[in-house]
């Protein structure tokens, strides 16, 4: 089955406003290609000039974070109706780096997935594992949890539109990729524990990036793979590249 290949970039904590419409002004024209869905994944105070710079260009808009509330006392908080008026189609959810450093857990991240469907927003439902259960071989059996835990009361025609991240946190912002051999063992096990949970026509429908330094000279190889739909792209978003990732 034909899946559409879904490039997204994370910035995550870069880019002022004013750098933010700069880049979207920069990537504009390496980013066009009709046949794959481009998503910046950006920062909350750059959702709206973004939203504005990439009006009538092939480019979504897709925010970094948010709260399972619509509104009320949750300081520092942004919430999915807040993101829907802004333009906001995707959202990162149960990113590595909200898991280590914000603590947040599987049950937020569910309840986070269940609301963006809700709202409206489709989920880049972000999993992977430490280098340390890399090297103890328990990496499978771990991935495995996080999507059951993950995707506790999600609907097979929820999870058909869902997007699901591989980010092996050893690849992440480290120079070092996972070999496209071992980014395509993991995300066939995905979509193999979808066809489990859920049904065939449901794994062969759920979208699934790499993502770990993914870059211009690797990404080819990477996409080559045929359980790899797409990318979630850090630091090299961030420049020309990424119409290389986008074109690869
Ligand atoms: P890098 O591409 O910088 O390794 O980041 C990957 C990532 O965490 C995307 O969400």
């Amino acid at each position: 089955m034909a899946r559409r290949r879904i490039i997204a970039g994370n910035w995550k904590m870069n880019k002022t406003p004013s750098e933010a419409v700069a880049l979207c002004n920069e990537l504009k024209d390496l980013v066009k290609n009709d046949a794959v869905d481009v998503v910046y994944c950006v920062p909350a105070i750059d959702i709206v000039p973004v939203a504005e710079a990439v009006k009538g260009t092939n480019v979504h808009v897709g925010a970094e974070n948010f709260y399972i509330e619509d509104k009320g006392a949750f300081t520092g908080e942004i919430s999915a109706p807040m993101l829907k008026e802004a333009g906001v189609e995707y959202v990162i959810i149960g990113h590595s780096e909200r898991r280590d450093i914000f603590g947040e857990n599987d049950i937020l991240i569910n309840q986070k997935v269940k609301k963006a469907f809700a709202s409206g927003l489709t989920p880049i439902m972000c999993c992977g594992e430490s280098l340390a259960l890399r090297k103890a071989g328990t990496y499978k059996e771990w991935i495995a949890r996080q999507i059951k835990w993950d995707l506790t009361d999600i609907t097979a025609d929820q999870v058909k539109t869902l997007v699901i991240a591989y980010e092996p946190i050893w690849a992440i912002g480290t120079g070092e990729t996972a070999t496209a051999d071992q980014a395509e063992e993991v995300c066939k096990m995905i979509r193999e524990i979808i066809a489990d949970l859920y049904d065939q026509a449901t794994a062969d429908a759920v979208r699934i990036q790499y993502g770990g330094s993914m870059n211009a000279a690797n990404a080819a190889e990477l996409l080559s793979k045929p359980n790899i739909d797409g990318g979630l792209i850090g630091g090299a978003s961030l420049k020309a590249d990424f119409g290389q990732i986008v074109n690869a």
